[in-house]
Formats: C-alpha cells, structure tokens, sequence
C-alpha cells in the first residue's frame, strides 16, 4: 500500500496514524499531478478530499495520471465536495456531471453515491452542513 501527499507534514502524520493502528503502508512525498510519471500500478486507488482541490485544468491531468497508475479493472474511489454542500466556504463543489464528464473515456462510472465528509472538531470560523459537509463517493473502474 502506498500513500501520497506533497506536504511532508501529512506524510508523517500518515505514518504515524499507520503505525499506530498495526498498518504496513508506505508514505512518501510526491505530487499527485504527477501520477503520470509514477512506475507503480494499483488496483485501487483512493482519493479522499484531493480531487476537489485541483482547477479544472488540472483536474483533466490528474485524471490522466489515474489512468496511468490504475490497472485495467483496477477501481478509483474518489470522494469529493458535493455541489449539494450549501455556501463556497472550504473546497470546490463538484457536481455529478462533472465527474462523469471527467471519466467518460476509457473508464465506467459503476457508481456515485452521496456520503459525509469528517471534518476536525476544532475547526474555527467555518461551518458545513450538520452531520459533515455533503460529498460524492465515486467507484470508478478503469477499462482496458
Ligand atoms: C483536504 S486534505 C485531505 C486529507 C486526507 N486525505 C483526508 O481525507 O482527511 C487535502 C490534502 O491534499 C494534499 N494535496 C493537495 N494538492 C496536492 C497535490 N498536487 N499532490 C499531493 N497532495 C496534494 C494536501 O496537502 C492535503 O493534505
């Protein structure tokens, strides 16, 4: 298993929620719009809260990344910001049509359902939705 983040602060708190929980996984810095460049390839791949926080440029390039790291088969699952999220405190809503959009071309869409996003308790001068802020949770399989 490996997890990435480009802030060095989250990859050690990665590692250390991993070790504390008994989790063999690997952590390492990288740029998540740089999947293209990366040699590995997953049957699963996981986003929770990166997808929403890339322009819609760079949306098109990550989802080209997706599709080089993720096996034939191989499943994305993706949860992101909900266009249902009232307000624009925080990070961009996404809409289903816009992830449908994004992964019209060499993927199937086998489901997106709406989900809660946890957020920290001490979270000051913001406010979502009671209950965590509404998301989409994608399954999204890669064809080939
Ligand atoms: C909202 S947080 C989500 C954190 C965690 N995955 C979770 O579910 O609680 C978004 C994370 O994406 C990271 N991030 C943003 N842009 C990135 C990029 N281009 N490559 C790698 N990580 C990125 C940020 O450093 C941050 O840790």
């Amino acid at each position: 298993m490996l997890g990435i983040d480009f802030v060095e602060g989250a990859i050690r708190e990665a590692r250390r929620k991993a070790e504390e929980r008994g989790l063999h996984a690997k952590f390492v810095p990288m740029d998540a719009l740089m999947l293209s460049a990366h040699e590995g390839r997953f049957d699963s791949v996981i986003d929770s809260g990166l997808f929403h926080v890339f322009s819609d440029e760079d949306r098109a390039r990550y989802v080209a990344g997706l599709a080089h790291v993720t096996k034939p088969g191989g499943r994305v699952f993706l949860m992101c910001f909900s266009d249902e999220e009232p307000g624009s405190q925080g990070p961009r809503r996404v809409s289903q049509k816009e992830l449908r959009d994004l992964f019209e071309d060499g993927w199937a869409v086998e489901e997106i359902r709406p989900e809660r996003f946890e957020v920290v308790p001490d979270l000051e001068d913001i406010a979502f939705s009671a209950g965590g802020p509404k998301a989409w949770l994608s399954v999204v399989r890669r064809e080939g």
